[in-house]
C-alpha cells in the first residue's frame, strides 16, 4: 500500500506542486486547503487529488480534517507544512491583527498540524514532517516583521522535535524557498520584486517545482539520516 501525505496549502502555488510531485512519486496525497474553493476544485479535476477544506490556524479543525483524511486515506505518513499568508508591512503600520494572522498560519499552523498526527507517527515507528519555512526566517526581510518571525519560529519547532522524534523513526526537517514565483511573490509590488529578482545570482525566480523536489527527497526512505536540517533552495540568495 502507498504510503498517505498530507499537504497544507495543497492546491495552490508551492503546495500544488508539493502535492503533484508526492502523487508522482506513488503516494496517496491529500491538500488542505482553507479559501479558495474554486481552485481547489479545479486541482482535484486535474490532477484527482481530494481537497479538504480548514483553517491550519484553528487547533479543534485541524484535528477533525485529519480525522477526515484519515479516515478516507489511511494513516497520514508524511505532513508537508506548506500553509502560509503575507501580510506585509514596515513594522510602523504593522497592525495586531497582521501579526496574529501571520502567527496563528504559519506558526500555530505548525504546531496544530503537526501535534494531532505525532502520536500515530510514533506508533507506527515511521513519520516524516517537513516544514515549509522561508528564506526571510533565515535573513529577515524590511516589511515582514511577522512573516520572518513566524517563519524562523518553524526552523526551531523543527530542530527541537527533531531531536524527539529521531528514535521513533520520525524525520523532522524545514526547506527555505528563496523568491518563487507564485501568487504570494507576484503580490509584491512590482519595483520591489525586480530588485529583490536582482540580488538572486541564479537570474531567476525560483519555480515550484524546485521546491517539490526537495520534499519528495526529504519524504523517500533514502533521507532517513536526516533529521532537523534545513535545506535552502533560493538561487544563492542568501548564504547560510
Ligand atoms: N530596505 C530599506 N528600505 C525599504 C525597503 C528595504 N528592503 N523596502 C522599502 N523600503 C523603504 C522605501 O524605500 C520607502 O522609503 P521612503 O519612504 O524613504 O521612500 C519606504 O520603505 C516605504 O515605506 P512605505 O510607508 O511607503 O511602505 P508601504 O506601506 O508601501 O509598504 C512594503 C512597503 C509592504 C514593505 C513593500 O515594500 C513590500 O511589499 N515589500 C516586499 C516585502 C517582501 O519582500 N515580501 C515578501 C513576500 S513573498 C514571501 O514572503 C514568500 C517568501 O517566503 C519569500
Amino acid at each position: 500500500m502507498s504510503r498517505v501525505a498530507l499537504v497544507t496549502g495543497g492546491s495552490r502555488g508551492i503546495g500544488a506542486a508539493i502535492a503533484k510531485a508526492l502523487q508522482a512519486a506513488g503516494y496517496t496525497v491529500a491538500a488542505n486547503y482553507a479559501g479558495n474553493d474554486e481552485a481547489a476544485a479545479k486541482f482535484t479535476e486535474e490532477t484527482g487529488i481530494k481537497t479538504y477544506k480548514w483553517s491550519v490556524a484553528d487547533y479543534d479543525a485541524c484535528v477533525e480534517g485529519i480525522a477526515k483524511v484519515e479516515a478516507e486515506l489511511g494513516p497520514v505518513d508524511v505532513l508537508v507544512n506548506n500553509a502560509g499568508i503575507t501580510r506585509d508591512a514596515p513594522f510602523h503600520k504593522m497592525t495586531r491583527e497582521q501579526w496574529q494572522q501571520v502567527m496563528d498560519t504559519n506558526l500555530s499552523g505548525v504546531f496544530n498540524m503537526t501535534h494531532p498526527l505525532w502520536p500515530g507517527m510514533r506508533e507506527r515507528k515511521f513519520g516524516r514532517v517537513i516544514n515549509i519555512s522561508s528564506i526571510n526566517g533565515q535573513k529577515g526581510q524590511f516589511g515582514q516583521a511577522n512573516y520572518s518571525a513566524a517563519k524562523a519560529g518553524d526552523i526551531g519547532f523543527t530542530k527541537a522535535l527533531a531531536q524527539e522524534g529521531a528514535r521513533a523513526g520520525v524525520t523532522v526537517n524545514a526547506i527555505c524557498p528563496g523568491y518563487v514565483a507564485t501568487e504570494m511573490v507576484m503580490a509584491v509590488p512590482e519595483k520591489v520584486r525586480e530588485s529583490i529578482i536582482a540580488t538572486i545570482p541564479v537570474g531567476r525566480l525560483g519555480e515550484p517545482e524546485d521546491i517539490a523536489r526537495c520534499v519528495v527527497f526529504l519524504a523517500s526512505d533514502d533521507a532517513g539520516f536526516i533529521t532537523g536540517s534545513t535545506i535552502t533552495a533560493n538561487g544563492g540568495q542568501y548564504l547560510t
